[in-house]
């Protein structure tokens, strides 16, 4: 078995477990789960898997360790021979890897904000660093609305990370309303979450 170190809040978490869903080797991963973590403590178990500490971290049944989750994810699909996630076609292939990254770049910022909003001490915060976090939260996601709806018919990294960082938006921080303006984003949404790899993935509160 892989052993995936695992919290139910985490978006980078979720990208890997469902593409492994959707490349069935879900059933070959162990979850690893790793209670409730903070931006500033070292979690040992975590630390042993990836020194940078972060989520995820997987180590395969040949004891190696892999992070973070877009390598992680590439070796699900290498070791399915699901080249469709990450497609080979050079043009198709940036496409994806970029929309990819435009989006687990929107979840990073928002997890930013909410380290600075929610977890940091009141008296420290900087809001307009924060507000920078959400803006880029807000411009990244037009840009998507605007630029990318044709390539939301897929199912490859880049749709399936639009997914996951919209599924943690609404677990997260539902009150900024993605929706509001982006029908496309919304549309596609509405289908991609009820494919059975989302439906399995739910984000929850760790404990
Ligand atoms: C969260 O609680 O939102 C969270 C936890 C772990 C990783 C990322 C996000």
């Amino acid at each position: 078995m892989m052993k995936l170190h695992f919290s139910p809040a985490s978006p980078f978490v979720r990208m890997v477990r469902v593409v492994a869903s959707e490349v069935g080797l879900d059933g070959q991963i162990e979850l690893v789960p790793t209670g409730i973590l903070t931006p500033v403590d070292v979690h040992q178990v975590v630390a042993a898997a990836n020194p940078l500490g972060k989520l995820p971290a997987l180590v395969t049944d040949h004891g190696h360790r892999l992070h973070d989750s877009r390598v992680i994810c590439e070796y699900l699909a290498h070791r399915s021979g699901r080249s469709d996630l990450i497609p080979d076609e050079p043009v198709k292939r940036f496409h994806v890897l970029t929309l990819q990254s435009q989006s687990l770049g929107i979840a990073d910022a928002a997890l930013a904000w909410r380290y600075e909003m929610v977890m940091r001490p009141q008296a420290l915060r900087w809001h307009k660093w924060a507000d920078r976090q959400e803006a880029r939260v807000m411009m990244a996601l037009d840009d998507a609305e605007a630029y990318w709806t044709a390539s939301l018919a897929d199912v490859d990294v880049g749709t399936i990370a639009l997914a996951v960082t919209l599924g943690y938006l609404d677990f997260r921080l539902a009150d900024w309303h993605w929706r509001k303006g982006r029908p496309a984003l919304a549309a596609f949404y509405a289908g991609f979450s009820q494919r059975p790899s989302m439906q399995a993935t739910e984000h929850a509160n760790p404990v």
